[in-house]
């Protein structure tokens, strides 16, 4: 873990808990809340938006990107995510592949459960390459074809 993950971990956890409040889960009932860390020490909260044509359901995790990279944020270095499971959660396939737009795939991922500070296991840290092995990415899209 980098030292800006290291010293803002704690923070960002707060943050994907604060970031679940806001969920809007009238269908679910299924809170999700997701916390960025960019790579200025600016944290960007997101929680999950569901809608009455359940399709338009928009993940925690989408959230917090789309809001970040329509603010001008585009280099990411952390980020956490939290339910009111008292287990760890991880992220859906397509937030995956969000994600790998825009992070490396060493960058860690922080999935906290419910009461993570009362659990010694509480947090569940992992890479995006562990949860998106053998990826597709902006890179590929550069590659000599024919
Ligand atoms: N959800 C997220 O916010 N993130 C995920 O990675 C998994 C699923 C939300 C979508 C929906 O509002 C609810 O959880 C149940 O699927």
């Amino acid at each position: 873990m980098t030292d800006i993950v290291a010293s803002n971990r704690d923070r960002l956890l707060q943050a994907a808990v604060e970031a679940k409040t806001f969920a809007y889960v009238p269908y679910s009932k299924f809170r999700v809340g997701a916390a960025l860390l960019t790579e200025d020490g600016e944290i960007i909260k997101g929680a999950n938006i569901e809608n009455a044509s359940y399709g338009g359901t928009i993940c925690a995790e989408r959230t917090a990107f789309v809001k970040a990279v329509s603010e001008g944020h585009r280099k990411f270095v952390a980020l956490a995510v939290t339910t009111d499971v008292a287990s760890s959660i991880a992220p859906c396939g397509m937030c995956r592949q969000v994600i790998r737009e825009f992070c490396p795939l060493d960058m860690p991922i922080l999935l906290a459960a419910s009461s993570y500070l009362e659990k010694e296991d509480g947090v569940r840290e992992c890479t995006l390459e562990e949860l998106l092995p053998f990826s597709f990415g902006p890179e590929d899209l550069e590659r000599d074809r024919g």
